[in-house]
């Protein structure tokens, strides 16, 4: 019996019209048509035994990619852009217009996170709401930092205006699994601290980003969003190499953002704000509430078939419930609905990334040969992964300490605390926990273990990183700088002070500035 259905034709109400949204890019506020080389966009989704092609994207030229550097470059235009020195009152109309036109795509663009990595409508369209609802506190968040700066300050016989400013020509690289989301929580904020951008679409899910390309023309001024897909190394190296990119935004392996850096003549000058790998552990006491337990394992490894970098990647459970904790773990997995996205109530959908299902059974038959077993799952078929509780893995095992970015759930025991500790201590990542239990004592003797390792434990819920206003970031190889509504804002500006002493001359000054509202930058201005 195969493991899924796959459709024998394409529904016509999750119909995509890729050939609209092929071989466009957009540059100097121009959406274009790329006539050289494409890329096949190859849905996850089997139509005839065969990926279904939704269209095409472009492969653009090292030449092309410089053109959108040289189209932010000169937005930026040393700072001196209409955009970067535009006040802010402005900035915020032109990302309410934006928002506005985005928000009219949404059917398009869930449709095409369906087609193109196989998310879940319900997931699809929780990552476009999510979206919208982020570029809006955004915006409001941007108003309290423009009244922040609008004050004055006056310490030890200086006074000053301290506000934050642009960084200047930013690069932002997004992932697959969250390609709307996880880019536009970059971009927006670059956009809205007044940098200039060039994004590159991600390689899988880039497509569902084209349909936006007309509110993106019409909301800002030419050159200040680029956007274009295209291979990495043919794109993105001579964008580094060149030296004009003063910000990096990249979601995706460290192995590439350390390639990146490297890539810049002056890596010093380029701020990173990246988002990496992980391999966040739970931990599940003998107290623990097993219904819970499970309930948030599996949703934390499994949601999106394990394709998020907040999932559970590896569960320790104390020995003393592990044969209980597996049995249950197990039914609950097998019980997962496998379908289409579009399949109502369904969980386990077909994987984008060529060669995964492959990939993925080799991890298991790794774990296997260290002498684990699968207590449910495992077998591949097409793009599909029928997801696999893997028993007792092995530190030898990859699965105890590779992230796997896929539906399987290794578990392994524990007898002392002290051996999660040692775990952390020795991974390369330190992005969340999640801790299972209700004695306080113990929970706690665990809290203050893991504090410094990494930088959210989560206590009887699942690794995550909403909500959108907490600050999500990482240490060690799975994270740099800090992403939330308001740390991004911070992350993509950097504090500029006008100051002055204060004798009556000066303050004369300061007060002609403002009164005549000759400055954009020195004024008490208030954005409500
Ligand atoms: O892939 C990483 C995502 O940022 C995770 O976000 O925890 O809300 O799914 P999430």
């Amino acid at each position: 019996m195969a493991l899924i259905e796959f459709p024998g034709e394409v529904p016509e109400a999750v119909a995509v019209g890729g050939a609209a949204y092929s071989m466009r890019w957009l540059v100097n506020g121009e959406i274009r048509t790329w006539s050289g080389e494409g890329m096949d966009v190859r849905s996850p989704i089997l139509v005839g035994g065969q990926r279904h092609v939704l269209g095409q994207l472009p492969m653009v030229s090292a030449e092309a990619a410089l053109e959108a550097l040289a189209a932010a470059k000169a937005a930026w235009a040393h700072g001196r852009g209409p955009w970067p020195t535009m006040r802010t009152a402005r900035r915020v109309g032109a990302l309410e217009k934006f928002t506005d036109a985005m928000a009219a795509q949404r059917e398009p663009v869930v449709r095409l996170l369906m087609w193109e990595i196989g998310k879940t409508r319900k997931d699809a369209e929780t990552e476009f709401d999510r979206t919208v609802v982020y570029i809006r506190d955004t915006i409001e968040e941007l108003k309290a930092f423009d009244r922040d700066g609008s004050r004055f300050k006056i310490e030890a016989g200086t006074l000053g205006q301290i506000r934050r400013s642009p960084l200047g020509v930013t690069l932002c690289m997004g992932p697959f699994n969250y390609p709307l989301n996880e880019t536009f929580t970059t971009l927006i904020p670059a956009l809205a601290m007044g940098n200039t951008v060039v994004a590159k679409l991600p390689r899988y899910g880039g497509m569902s980003t084209v349909p936006l390309f007309e509110a993106f023309r019409d909301a800002f001024p030419p050159g200040v969003v680029n956007i274009f897909q295209g291979d990495g190394a043919t794109t993105i190296g001579p964008i580094m190499q060149s030296g004009d990119i003063d910000a990096l935004a990249f979601i995706g392996s460290s192995r590439v953002a350390n390639l990146l850096r490297r890539q810049h003549p002056h890596p010093n000058r380029m701020r990173c704000i990246t988002g990496l790998e992980a391999k966040n552990p739970a931990i599940v006491l003998p107290d623990a509430d097993l219904d819970v337990a499970i309930k948030e394992c599996v949703s934390g490894a499994l949601s999106f078939n394990g394709q998020r970098c907040t999932a559970l990647k590896l569960l320790f459970v104390h020995e003393s419930i592990a044969p209980v904790f597996t049995e249950k773990l197990a039914a609950a997995v097998s019980a997962l609905k496998a379908g289409m996205p579009w399949t109502p109530g369904a969980q386990v959908t077909p994987l984008p990334e060529e060669g995964k299902p492959e990939l993925l059974a080799k991890f298991v038959a790794d774990a296997v040969a260290q002498g684990s077993r699968v207590l449910c799952g495992g077998e591949a078929e097409g793009t599909f992964f029928r997801p696999a509780v893997v028993y007792p893995v092995r530190p030898a095992a990859r699965l105890y300490n590779e992230e796997q970015f896929g539906p399987i759930v290794p578990v392994t025991t524990f007898a002392a605390d002290s051996e999660i500790d040692q775990f952390m201590q020795n991974s390369p990542y330190g992005q969340q926990v999640a801790i299972f239990g209700r004695d306080p004592k113990r929970m706690a003797g665990l809290i203050d273990a893991m504090a410094n390792q990494v930088c959210r434990i989560n206590l009887n819920t699942q690794c995550r990183r909403g909500p959108d206003t907490f600050p999500f970031t990482g240490r060690k190889d799975s994270a740099e700088g800090t992403l939330s509504v308001h740390d991004a804002l911070r992350s993509f500006s950097i504090r500029t002070v006008v100051a002055a002493p204060t004798d009556a001359a000066s303050k004369d000054l300061v007060q002609g500035i403002v009164t005549s509202r000759a400055s954009n930058f020195l004024s008490t201005d208030y954005l409500f």
